[in-house]
C-alpha cells in the first residue's frame, strides 16, 4: 500500500484544477499495476473529471481490468473520501468490493482508509444486465 501511497501523492502535483484550487492525485492498483490519475478540470465546470476517474479510464486504456487497492491525495483534512460518481466507477472493476481497500491521505501526514463495499453498499453492479458476448469482465 506504500508505494501505491507515494504514486497518489505523486499524482496530486498532475491535478489540473484552476478553478477549484482543489488539487486531488489518485493512483490504483489494477491487474497487479499501478496507474495514476489526476482532476482535470473545466471552465465548463461540470466538466471536471475527479482524479479517480483518469486513474480508471487510464488502467482500462492499458487493458487492465480488475481494481486491487485506491489510494488518494488531497489537501483536506481529515483526508477526503471519492465522490459518489467515482464510487460507481470504481465499483464498476472491483471483482470484490469488500477486498478492495481505498486509503486518503494528505500532506499532513494523516491517513483514513475503508473498503469499496463500506463506500458503497449495495451498489449498482451491472451484473444484472445481460452481458455482450465481448465483455472483458
Ligand atoms: N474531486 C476529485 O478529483 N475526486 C473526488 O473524489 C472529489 C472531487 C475533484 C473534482 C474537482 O476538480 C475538485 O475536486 C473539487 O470538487
Amino acid at each position: 500500500m506504500n508505494d501505491l501511497i507515494a504514486q497518489a501523492i505523486d499524482a496530486q502535483r498532475k491535478a489540473y484544477a484552476p478553478y477549484s484550487k482543489f488539487h486531488v492525485g489518485a493512483a490504483i492498483r489494477m491487474s497487479g499495476a499501478i496507474y495514476q490519475g489526476a482532476n482535470v478540470e473545466n471552465a465548463s465546470y461540470s466538466l471536471t473529471v475527479c482524479a479517480e476517474r483518469t486513474a480508471i479510464f487510464a488502467a482500462v486504456i492499458a487493458g487492465a481490468f480488475d481494481l486491487e487497492a485506491v489510494a488518494v491525495c488531497t489537501n483536506a483534512s481529515p483526508p477526503s473520501s471519492p465522490c459518489g460518481a467515482c464510487r460507481q466507477v470504481l465499483l464498476e472493476f472491483a471483482r470484490d468490493p469488500s477486498q478492495v481497500i481505498v486509503t486518503s491521505v494528505n500532506p499532513a501526514g494523516e491517513q483514513r482508509s475503508w473498503t469499496l463495499a463500506q463506500l458503497i453498499p449495495d451498489g449498482f453492479s451491472g451484473r444484472e444486465l445481460p452481458r455482450p458476448p465481448d465483455d472483458p469482465r
